[in-house]
């Protein structure tokens, strides 16, 4: 008899073109959920840059949208991550989500019945705020379940490092909670029994 594997979290998000700290975010908030025991699969800047614009009328889709739709259908729970452009969401995280509308005629669409945890980092106050509104709208229009706390990172103040950890202790332990209250909540769509 072979073991059940481990429920699986998906991170979504970053910015292309080189370091992102919206990526970093993302990374320290999934990691939590990997350390109570989910498996982690994270699609950030690189991954969502091989993306092509959404087209709704195309009859096939290439090895990276179908890679991504996969991981997704195969999801326990998801994080996203957005930097705030122009006081919304990216056009590069929009178009991977724009993706699931593949996902409309499954047994289980879009993000239905999963826990999502949120997080938005942008150069002020003003863009996180509506960055995360807009965010937990879109969540909503996919049927999940943002999570009750989401990260707003202002990156005019925060600063992540190369070995996984930010400069303000208070953001670290933000994004850390974000993991732990989406692994909480994923058992309600078939994850792990988690304390708490
Ligand atoms: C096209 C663009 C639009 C932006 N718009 C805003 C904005 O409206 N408000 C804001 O505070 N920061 C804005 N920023 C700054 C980014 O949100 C901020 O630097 C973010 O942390 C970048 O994330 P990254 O390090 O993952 O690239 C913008 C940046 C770009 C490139």
């Amino acid at each position: 008899m072979t073991a059940a594997k481990p429920p699986l979290i998906v991170g979504i998000g970053g910015t292309i073109g080189g370091v992102s700290s919206t990526e970093r975010a993302l990374r320290i908030a999934v990691a939590a959920a990997g350390e109570i025991g989910f498996r982690t699969r994270i699609f950030g800047g690189d991954a969502l840059a091989q993306l092509p614009l959404y087209d709704p009328r195309a009859t096939e889709r290439t090895e990276a949208e179908r890679a991504f739709v996969d991981a997704v259908r195969d999801a326990s729970a998801v994080v996203i991550a957005s930097p705030g452009y122009h006081g919304s969401i990216s056009g590069v995280v929009k178009n991977a989500l724009d993706l699931l509308e593949e996902t409309a005629r499954d047994p289980r669409p879009y993000l239905a019945d999963m826990p999502v945890g949120l997080i938005a980092t942008a150069y002020g106050w003003q863009a996180t705020g509506s960055t995360i509104a807009a965010l937990r709208s879109i969540v909503h229009a996919l049927r999940g379940w943002p999570t009750p706390f989401a990260a707003a990172i202002n990156t005019q103040i925060t600063k992540f490092d190369d070995e996984g950890s930010a400069s303000d202790p208070a953001v670290l332990a933000q994004l850390r909670l974000i993991g732990e209250q989406v692994a909480r909540f994923a058992p309600l769509a078939g994850g792990l029994a988690v304390p708490g």
